[in-house]
């Protein structure tokens, strides 16, 4: 058996929501990343934020809204994909995080990238070996039953 949390980021809830939809399937704990600047209300405004992050490689300050993560075996790492890859804050999370016995399992909303070009980047920010199977949340029941088997969840 092993103790699994959900860690996600969001910006306008549709991520939340699959975090919510993985959380009453697996029973895991679930936390949001906040950062320590909350992203701007508007919609063009967080954008812009997130393009000058990205743009300027400037990694978000978090809250650490985590609990010592060294009790999980799991963390489900669930983020939107912005612009072919995940938000900075995520790549700033897992500098903070320094993970290195956890098996990180990422899922990502998008409109229609798929899950496998964060896996690329996920690969740049973290031990390789470490990630698990990724996937692109959908609402189908069974896909996520599927992907937790996968991964042994
Ligand atoms: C800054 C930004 C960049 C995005 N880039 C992509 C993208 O490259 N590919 C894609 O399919 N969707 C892209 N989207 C759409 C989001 O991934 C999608 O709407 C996601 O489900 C939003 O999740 P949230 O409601 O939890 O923030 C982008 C959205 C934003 C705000």
């Amino acid at each position: 058996m092993t103790k699994t949390i959900i860690i996600y980021f969001l910006l306008s809830g549709t991520t939340k929501k699959a975090a919510e939809a993985i959380q009453k399937t697996t029973g895991a704990d679930l936390v949001a990343l906040t950062p320590t600047v909350a992203y701007p209300q508007s919609y063009d405004a967080a954008v812009a934020r997130g393009q000058t992050e990205l743009e300027h490689h400037q990694l978000p300050d978090l809250q650490v809204t985590w609990p010592d993560l060294n009790q999980y075996d799991t963390v489900l790492l669930g983020f939107p994909t912005w612009w072919q890859q995940p938000p900075l804050i995520i790549e700033a999370f897992l500098q903070q995080a320094k993970l290195t016995n956890q098996k990180i399992i990422p899922f990502t909303t998008s409109v229609s990238t798929p899950i496998t070009d964060s896996m690329a980047v996920l690969r740049q920010w973290v031990q390789p070996t470490l990630l698990g199977t990724g996937w692109r949340y959908q609402a189908n029941s069974s896909a996520m039953t599927a992907w937790l088997a996968q991964n042994k969840v």
